[in-house]
């Protein structure tokens, strides 16, 4: 069983009023409950925080190898553009990561083309709306599988 940490970056607590065109109607709660229950039926546990903080991010990542974190699912919003604190933070734990964007970021305005995050990242699903995190956690399960034998 692994423990799994979903991290959700700043405004992302609006999802379902803010921007549907982009981000689409469904609830953060809603995508952070359907993800947990995937995680238990695969036999792993997830836990979820969202903030609009960088240091409550910072301070999460940082706590994750001891509260025996082994995998990260992280949106990190806003952040993705400009937050060094946070790539140097995933560097410095170590811990495998998917990179999560509902919107298609490569295809929007040219500052949200640049992620401080994708290089670093085991992978990157981006523009599926909330089936990113699906796909993301399909994706997390199938890697936990394939390296804990
Ligand atoms: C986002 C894309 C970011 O550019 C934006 O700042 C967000 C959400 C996405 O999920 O599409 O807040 O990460």
């Amino acid at each position: 069983m692994a423990k799994i940490l979903l991290l959700n970056g700043p405004n992302l607590n609006l999802l379902g009023s803010r921007e549907p065109s982009h981000y689409g109607a469904d609830s953060l709660n809603n995508i952070a409950e359907c993800l947990a229950t995937k995680a238990t039926e695969a036999g792993h546990s997830l836990t979820h925080l969202q903030s609009n903080a960088e240091h409550t991010l910072l301070d999460r990542i940082q706590s994750a190898p001891i509260n025996g974190i082994s995998f990260i699912i992280m949106n990190p919003a806003a952040f993705t553009h400009t937050s060094i604190a946070l790539r140097d933070a995933m560097i410095a734990v170590n811990i495998p990561f998917i990179e999560v964007h509902l919107s298609n970021i490569a295809t929007r305005e040219v500052f949200r083309q640049k992620s401080y995050f994708s290089d670093i990242a085991l992978g990157v699903v981006s523009g599926f709306g909330s089936l990113s995190y699906h796909l993301a956690m399909y994706a997390a399960i199938e890697e936990l599988r394939r390296t804990q034998i």
